[in-house]
């Protein structure tokens, strides 16, 4: 796994965030299953909580371009530094990934169930 080729796809992204308010653009990135990239930035609006994730953007990118289970994530800030997803958007890898999907962290590679430990998560719904 080259996680810098990943970085790089999501700083790229992060170049394009629209992120006027909080001028904090966020892009991501983010391996599927057959091989794909895709990515995501920020887009904010100027009623703030409307704003969408990066996350947001790469999760309907996912669907849009054929679906899939993501397998590697990775997101940044505009200093191209490493930062964690948001508790919401930690809840829309889990959905898309699960417990496998590797994430590069400021602290390394972890899990999704250690971003994200006891998650509810689809499973639930069976019960
Ligand atoms: N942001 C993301 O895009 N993803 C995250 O996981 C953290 C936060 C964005 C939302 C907002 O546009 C800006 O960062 C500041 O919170």
């Amino acid at each position: 796994m080259d996680w810098e080729i990943l970085k790089a796809a999501a700083i790229e992204a992060m170049t394009h965030a629209y992120a006027p308010y909080s001028r904090f653009p966020v892009g991501a990135a983010a391996i599927v299953d057959d091989g794909r990239v895709v990515v995501g930035c920020n887009v904010e609006n100027a009623s703030y909580g409307v704003t969408l994730c990066a996350e947001c953007g790469l999760v309907s990118s996912l669907h849009a371009s054929g679906g899939g289970r993501l397998t590697h994530f990775v997101c940044v800030n505009g200093e191209e530094s490493i930062i964690m997803p948001c508790g919401r958007c930690r809840q829309l890898l889990w959905e898309h990934g699960g417990a496998e999907l590797q994430v590069l962290t400021p602290h390394g590679v972890r899990s999704m169930d250690k971003v994200l430990p006891d998650a509810f998560g689809p499973d639930d719904l069976e019960a």
